[in-house]
């Protein structure tokens, strides 16, 4: 049996943005990433809904529980009838826990600008605390309005590219596989993958016209890992990336092809969308092969680090925390949906493997 729930109303098109304006706000926070402050994004919203706005442009990359904190007074101070969360998962992220945390209840819209997270459509919240990155995961958190607005992807850095992209590819292999998948999760997690692998180079070359596609995809994928949970990739990013401030989806790049490889006791699943996605593969091992290649390759066309020490973290930084990464993974609630239940050893042999 699976039990699929959908809340989020997605406005997708180049120009989406407009949409806000037919939501009846009239009071709006507006909560962005500081790079849209030098932009004419925030005043189009402005003018498209003719609302009060109020304005937090402090978010950072891998949003703190302070930060979020901070931001909660604010809600709590204005009390916006609606919050608009404008830029990649830390903005959206920080949004969704101060909208949370303010005990309220406000419309929630996310306007990504990052093709990636799909937090525009998760439960989820993931939020740094002690070196920590905790994954908040309530359906409250789930935004009301998701507008997936293809220009504002326009230039988009190529790393921004490439590191968002490849979280695209996780969530979607992890989310297939994950053990709280079901037949409607997989479909969407499958043509997630197929259209992320297909699009991803040329975006990452400069072709601005795939990209309100890879922007789809990316919500397509968040709508399935949010049924059906992720994995231990994961798992294990979010305990090195609360220590080591390496770009999520860089870290999943490193970490998914020897994730998919030491949960081998999946490979029909993973199989199964090598062949769905046209991979090929005549019997399952040769199938995954052909998945494990094409996630290799990849990650090379889109030019991002082999291995942690590619991406700037030393062997011996792991070491020192290796233990508790270890802990720090197989306590985030990623692993509980995992294909195969992780052990410590396989945590370590995994970290070994990508140091
Ligand atoms: N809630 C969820 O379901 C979920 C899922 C996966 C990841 N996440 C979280 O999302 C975060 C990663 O999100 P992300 O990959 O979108 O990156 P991000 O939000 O951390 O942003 C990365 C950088 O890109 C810049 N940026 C954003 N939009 C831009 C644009 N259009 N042009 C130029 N620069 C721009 C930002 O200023 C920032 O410096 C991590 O904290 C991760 O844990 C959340
Ligand atoms: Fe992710």
């Amino acid at each position: 049996m699976e039990t699929f729930s959908l809340k989020t109303k997605v406005i997708s098109g180049p120009g989406a943005i407009e949409a806000l304006g037919r939501l009846g706000c009239r009071r709006v926070l507006l909560v962005a990433d500081p790079y849209f402050q030098k932009t004419d994004v925030p005043d189009k919203l402005v003018s498209a809904t003719g609302a009060d706005f109020a304005f937090f442009y402090e978010v950072k990359p891998d949003p703190t529980v302070e930060l979020a904190a901070k931001g909660t007074a604010l809600v709590q101070d204005f009390k916006p009838d609606t919050v608009v969360a404008l830029g990649g998962g830390s903005a959206m992220d920080c949004a969704k826990a101060m909208v949370y945390f303010s005990g309220q209840t406000i419309r929630f819209v996310a306007i990504p600008s990052t093709s990636g997270s799909g937090s525009e459509v998760t439960d989820f919240a993931i939020l740094t605390h002690d070196g920590v990155k905790h994954p908040l995961v309530d359906e409250a958190l789930t935004p009301d309005v998701a507008i997936l607005d293809g220009n504002l992807l326009n230039a988009l850095p190529k790393t921004l590219i490439a590191d968002a992209g490849y979280d695209i590819v996780a969530h979607a292999v992890e989310s297939f596989v994950a053990t709280g998948a079901g037949a409607i999760s997989r479909s969407l997690a499958k043509d997630a993958f197929s259209c992320a692998f297909t699009m991803l180079p040329a975006s990452f070359a400069g072709q601005t016209s795939v990209r309100q596609s890879v922007h789809n995809a990316a919500t397509m994928a968040g709508i399935a890992f949010s049924q059906s949970g992720l994995g231990l990739c994961h798992a294990l990013s979010h305990a090195l990336g609360g220590q080591f401030h390496v770009p999520h989806g860089r870290l999943n790049a490193i970490l998914l092809p020897a994730v998919v490889e030491a949960n081998c006791a999946a490979n029909a699943q993973y199989a199964e969308l090598a062949r769905g996605a046209g991979l090929g593969g005549s019997v399952d091992t040769l199938a995954v092969r052909n998945l494990r290649n094409a996630l290799l390759q990849l990650r090379k066309e889109l030019r991002l680090p082999q291995t942690l020490s590619q991406a700037g973290i030393e062997p011996r930084q792991v070491q020192e925390k290796a233990d508790t990464i270890v802990k720090a993974a197989l306590e985030d609630p990623c692993c509980a949906t995992n294909p195969v239940r992780p052990t410590a050893p396989t945590v370590q042999k995994i970290l070994r493997q990508v140091m």
